[in-house]
């Protein structure tokens, strides 16, 4: 299995998200610029008009990966406009993938992301994964868009999400072992 995780990151949380899954899985990674760097006037222009902004070239064979792992913060309950526009561009080489960001955290956000990559990539999701900010918050600063918009990642935050992580990355690699299995299956009707 040939893993690259694509990430977006606007104030660096799902870089360093993004740089820990690179450790753990040992695998390649790519990030993804906006040609014009994001500004909160232009974040909210993406999600008004449901824009895709032009990103930067990137010198990388897509098609030689069988599994991504997107990883890109969470702007008005949707995925970061310039990691939707990398997965429109490249979704005709997307065959297994995997989501996990460190956003707010909203009930039932999950849901709407599913549908979101669904959308998009045009195929169910192997895992979706949200860390949240607001469980590192104090109580009074929960639920806040202030606080956890504001908020940067620390590396003792990301040794706080762990577990989490890790349990993300077993889920992908149970995800892809029984997409395999179904696909030999299939494969078996031949006779
Ligand atoms: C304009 C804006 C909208 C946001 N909307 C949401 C949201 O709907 N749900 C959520 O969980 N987090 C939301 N957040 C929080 C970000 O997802 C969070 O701060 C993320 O960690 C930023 O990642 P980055 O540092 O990689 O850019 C929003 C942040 C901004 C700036």
């Amino acid at each position: 299995m040939k893993t690259l995780i694509v990430y977006y990151s606007y104030t660096n949380n799902n870089e360093m998200l993004a740089k820990i899954l690179r450790e753990k899985l040992k695998c390649d990674i790519l990030k993804v610029e906006a040609v014009k760097k994001r500004n909160g006037f232009r974040i909210a222009l993406d999600l008004l008009f449901n824009r895709t902004p032009r990103i930067k070239p990137y010198l990388c064979d897509i098609a030689s990966y069988d599994q991504f792992v997107f990883v890109a913060p969470i702007w008005a309950g949707k995925i970061a406009s310039p990691l939707k526009t990398f997965i429109m561009q490249e979704r005709f080489y997307i065959q297994n993938y995997s989501f996990i960001t460190i956003c707010g955290g909203q009930p039932g956000q999950k849901q709407k992301l599913t549908t979101n990559l669904i959308n998009l990539v045009q195929q169910e999701p192997g895992v979706v994964r949200e860390l949240w900010i607001n469980n590192l918050l104090p109580d009074d600063k929960r639920n806040t868009i202030k606080y956890t918009s504001e908020y940067r990642i620390q590396p003792e935050d990301l040794a706080k999400f762990d577990t989490e992580i890790d349990e993300f990355l077993t889920d992908i690699y149970a995800s892809h072992a029984s997409k395999q299995i179904v696909a030999q299956r299939s494969g078996g009707d031949d006779i």
